[in-house]
């Protein structure tokens, strides 16, 4: 079986591949029309990506070449168009999570970071300013409140680590999640109650139409003026214009985000987004499922995807 990876991805999934007997190029630069040409010239059956977009153009050459199946190295689809694979008879599978954990301690990280303010820290230590007054009035996370906005696999592994801090912990979904309240003493509320109380909220939804812009202007009035909102999700999900807004304006304690409403492609250099430039608005890359640990395991996913279809199992975890 003929294997495309264009995007960056675990040697040890590499190497499995090729002892299952699949013919693997990798090429993590391929992107646009350069990975269009590439599905056709391949004449791969899978196709592997994380960042790298798959657009209906090449979802049309790559059906009228040899390809079955796009895995998303990640949980999320977004980057690629379903409806267009749909059209075309290709499968779209992706790894769910694989990369929770990793995911959760960026959320977790960037709670503590705005908490204690390290990055502004940092910076004025860089430029030889000492300023223990201004930077001792943290409000600490023991005894706060954590909303946990969608208590999936990452909203339950923030729950766990939140706990250890002593926090007190609400979450809002659309399901009842009666184990994960028994096992950590989370409580179910409306989101109205969630963004009133939390002293942090923070999102695991998934991106798309359903949930754009579910946190905007109204949502963020409800927060507490000294609440932080983290947003490790889809950068779709929150109305950043909204939320510099009430950063500026001193409505909002501060944002941590690790996603954006446009992010740049994968091998794009430039960041121009303003919402980073608002004040107490920390941003990281679009990192959270980036540790060892989380692309290991996606890539041991990703080659149990390939391995099922090449014994013509039913491929796991395919979305459409
Ligand atoms: C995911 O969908 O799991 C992540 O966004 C993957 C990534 O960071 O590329």
């Amino acid at each position: 079986m003929k294997v495309l990876i264009a995007d960056k991805f675990e040697k040890p999934g590499v190497e499995k591949m090729k002892t299952l007997g699949c013919q693997v190029t990798l090429d993590a630069d391929l992107q646009g029309d350069s990975l269009r040409d590439a599905v056709r010239d391949t004449k791969c059956q899978i196709l592997v990506v994380r960042s790298t977009k798959v657009t209906a153009d090449i979802l049309e050459a790559g059906k009228q070449a040899a390809l079955e199946l796009v895995i998303r190295a990640g949980a999320g689809v977004d980057t690629i168009d379903v409806p267009a694979a749909t059209k075309h008879g290709i499968r779209v599978a992706n790894c769910p999570g694989k990369n929770s954990v990793a995911v959760a301690e960026l959320a977790v990280g960037l709670m503590l970071a705005l908490d204690r303010r390290i990055v502004d820290n940092t910076v004025d230590l860089r430029r030889g300013v000492w300023n223990k007054k201004e930077y001792s009035k943290a409000l600490g996370l023991k005894g706060r409140t954590l909303g946990v906005v969608g208590l999936g696999r990452i909203g339950y592994e923030i729950a766990v680590r939140a706990k250890a801090f002593d926090m007190k912990l609400l979450y809002s979904d659309v399901i009842d999640q009666k184990q994960y309240e028994k096992e950590l003493g989370i409580r179910k509320v409306s989101m109205e109650q969630l963004l009133k109380e939390s002293d942090v909220v923070t999102l695991h939804v998934p991106g798309g139409d359903k949930t754009k812009h579910l946190i905007g202007g109204a949502q963020l009035a409800l927060m507490k003026p000294t609440a932080f909102l983290i947003n490790c999700s889809r950068g779709g999900v929150v109305d950043e214009k909204a939320l510099a807004d009430a950063v500026k304006n001193g409505k909002l304690g501060g944002a941590g985000l690790d996603v954006y409403e446009v992010e740049p492609g994968a091998n794009d250099k430039e960041f121009k987004d303003a919402v980073v430039q608002a004040g107490r608005i920390y941003g990281t890359h679009h990192i959270g499922a980036s540790t060892e640990e989380a692309q290991l395991a996606v890539a041991e996913e990703a080659v149990r995807i390939v391995e099922c279809t090449m014994k013509g199992q039913p491929v796991p975890n395919t979305v459409n």
